[in-house]
């Protein structure tokens, strides 16, 4: 393989997405950093009621790192948008070797009988699609790569994605589908080399974990540690470590896999 490793990341502006752009540019990669940065603006889809991040926090993640960061606003809602980052990525860079897919909103707070369908459409569309569409737009590059041995798709899932959780149940379908997503593709991907695996963060301490703790009424997202047996919330770099492991050489034995990143949830 010539040159650094690249890597695609969504969700990149701030939070796991934004820890994970760190962690894999201190391991040496180039990276494609994508987002929507649609703060509280009309890009939010209907339904998610906290401000996504912004243009500046994702400007603020490339500056971090000099020259190794292109930073592509697009929704993964947008196939065609992802398919020209993935594209320009390998004119750029020659290859692409890691993709992150970690962009997602979350909505809830209700029964699932009194949730409003725009639930179930914003997190449908953005965490179960715009994984598919992440995928469906760069798995083509890693095989097309010098060495596909070497790729790498990992998406974010959660520790909703294999459990029900209180008052989430569209957040608990879409995680549940990103699994299968990812069980799916591995399937696929058979003897190729290039490997998909799924990582299920726990409580991480993010604007996304904030906006959860708002559904439950909660002042602070620190009283949701106690679901993990840590007893303590994540932090992202710490998820980020997790995630920078599967796209790592090493990372090839997680292939199909769903990596708990969690402290021990639900104990
Ligand atoms: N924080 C937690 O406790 C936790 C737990 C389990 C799983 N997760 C998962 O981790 C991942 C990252 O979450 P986070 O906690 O860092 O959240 P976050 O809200 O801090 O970051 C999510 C990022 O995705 C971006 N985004 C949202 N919709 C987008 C779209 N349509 N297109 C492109 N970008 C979009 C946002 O602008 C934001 O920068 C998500 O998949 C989330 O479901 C988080």
């Amino acid at each position: 393989m010539s040159g650094s490793p690249v890597a695609l990341v969504t969700g990149a502006a701030r939070g796991i997405g934004a820890a994970t752009v760190h962690a894999l540019c201190e391991q040496g990669y180039r990276v494609v950093a994508v987002d929507s940065c649609a703060g509280d603006g009309p890009g939010r889809p209907a339904g998610v009621d906290y401000p996504l991040a912004t243009s500046d926090d994702l400007e603020a993640v490339a500056a971090a790192h000099p020259g190794r960061v292109d930073v592509v606003v697009a929704d993964v809602r947008d196939r065609a948008a992802l398919g020209a980052a993935a594209t320009s990525a390998v004119e750029r860079h020659g290859h692409l070797d890691a993709v992150v897919a970690a962009a997602a909103v979350i909505a809830g707070g209700t029964s699932l009988w009194d949730a409003p369908e725009e639930h179930l459409r914003a997190q449908w569309d953005v965490d179960v699609r715009g994984v598919w569409n992440t995928a469906a737009a760069c798995v083509p590059h890693l095989l097309a790569g010098p060495d596909p041995s070497r790729g790498r798709f990992v998406a974010v899932a959660s520790a909703a994605g294999d459990r029900g959780l209180f008052h989430l149940a569209a957040y608990n379908v879409a995680k549940h589908a990103v699994v299968g997503l990812v069980k799916g593709l591995a399937a696929d991907l058979v003897a190729t080399g290039v490997t998909a695996v799924a990582v299920s963060p726990g409580s991480t301490r993010t604007d996304m974990l904030d906006a959860t703790a708002a559904l439950y009424d909660l002042d602070d997202a620190e009283a949701l540690a106690s679901a993990q047996l840590l007893r303590r919330l994540l932090a992202p770099e710490e998820v980020a470590a997790t995630i920078a492991f599967c796209c790592s050489r090493e990372g090839a034995v997680l292939n199909g896999s769903v990596v708990s990143a969690d402290g021990g949830f639900g104990g």
